[in-house]
């Protein structure tokens, strides 16, 4: 299937102010290492999901500026326990987690923020080499680094990048003992199984390669547990409805952005756990029968018909276990919160 990951990790702190230069596109001072990635219009991403058999849009569309908003105060949610218990874990954990990855490393965040959860690493992290953010979002992934260069001991090395490709990495200044990847926020879980399992396997080639002798490399991960299916929903159908908000939000925005006409208020919002999948899958329905012109093609919705916006995947420890063996690596460690809701996994 095609749905797309999102590049969002969860940012628990204040966004800095950006400021722009001439073109307007942000300056900075850090090293940039640009891998600029071919972006596939939105239109041509739309139309496929929209015309699709089982219409889809990519997940990562929840994404603009409104959307990231509103996924910052889905963090915040009651029920949407994903964001404080990992934050938990590493408040408990990261200096095991720390120790586990030596001294020297150099931390590399496919689809990086600022957040508060890679502060809490870099503290405890010894003597890192480097701090090597990748992300799609060029002016966000600066910002991000600006941010974490101002604050920490650490040579920040940003990669503008799509982390789901193969891109190279940056030579630090100092000596980089082992290299670790660091990818929490259960960002895999907008990934399907096979996706997710291709991305494990570019990790472990980018934290492997270039590794001597016995230092070997990590990739750290956090993926959300499966649990009782009736807290999973609720997670993805706040009673506030900040969720429905963030999925409404992509309709808007394709009114903003492109030339569609998807109303809203046609349409009902409902997270449900797919077993099969083992996924919380996210849709919006059409209320009624009806058509909307996107960039002037004629989409025709009928009564009921469903839009995937979104799959969330959740893993017992052992599918987990079994995901990163297929690409041949092995599950070291494992920290969790008491209730073992949200894992965070050491894998080499
Ligand atoms: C950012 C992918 C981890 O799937 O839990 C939260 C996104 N969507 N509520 C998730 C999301 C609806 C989130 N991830």
């Amino acid at each position: 299937m095609s749905q797309r990951p999102s590049h969002a990790s969860d940012t628990t702190s204040e966004p800095a102010p950006v400021e722009m230069d001439a073109v307007g596109s942000r300056a900075s001072d850090l090293p940039l290492l640009e891998c600029a990635p071919s972006q596939r219009p939105l239109i041509e991403e739309v139309l496929e999901g929209l015309t699709a058999e089982e219409k889809f849009l990519p997940a990562k569309l929840h994404y603009d500026h409104r959307g990231s908003e509103l996924f910052e105060r889905i963090c915040s949610v009651e029920e949407y326990y994903i964001t404080r218990t990992e934050l938990g874990i590493m408040k408990d954990s990261s200096e095991e987690i720390a120790e586990s990855i030596g001294s020297g490393a150099m931390l590399i965040e496919p689809g990086s923020g600022a957040s508060l959860k890679t502060r809490l690493l870099l503290d405890a992290l010894d003597s890192p080499a480097a701090y090597v953010p990748v992300d799609i979002s060029r002016d966000f992934l600066l910002e991000a680094a600006e941010e974490i260069a101002r604050r920490h001991e650490v040579e920040v090395l940003p990669v503008w990048a799509d982390f789901t490709k193969a891109h190279p990495l940056p030579e630090a200044d100092g000596e980089v003992e082992g290299r670790a990847i660091y990818f929490p926020g259960s960002t895999i879980g907008n990934f399907t199984r096979a996706e997710a399992r291709d991305l494990l396997g570019r990790f472990a080639e980018m934290v492997g390669a270039n590794t001597s002798g016995d230092v070997g490399g990590s990739v750290i991960v956090g993926f959300d547990q499966k649990k009782e299916i009736g807290r999973m929903e609720a997670a993805y159908n706040d009673a506030e409805g900040v969720t429905a908000e963030f999925n409404y939000n992509v309709l808007d925005r394709l009114g903003r952005e492109l030339e569609a006409d998807l109303d809203r208020d046609k349409f009902t919002f409902r997270a449900e756990w797919d077993e099969e999948v083992g996924a919380i899958v996210s849709r919006l329905r059409a209320r009624e029968a009806h058509e909307v012109e996107v960039a002037g093609r004629t989409i025709v919705f009928e009564s009921g018909e469903p839009i995937r916006m979104e799959e969330s995947h959740k893993y017992t420890r052992e599918e987990f276990e079994a995901l990163a063996g297929q690409v041949g690596l092995g599950l070291d460690r494992v920290w969790s919160d008491p209730a073992d809701d949200f894992a965070v996994a050491r894998l080499v």
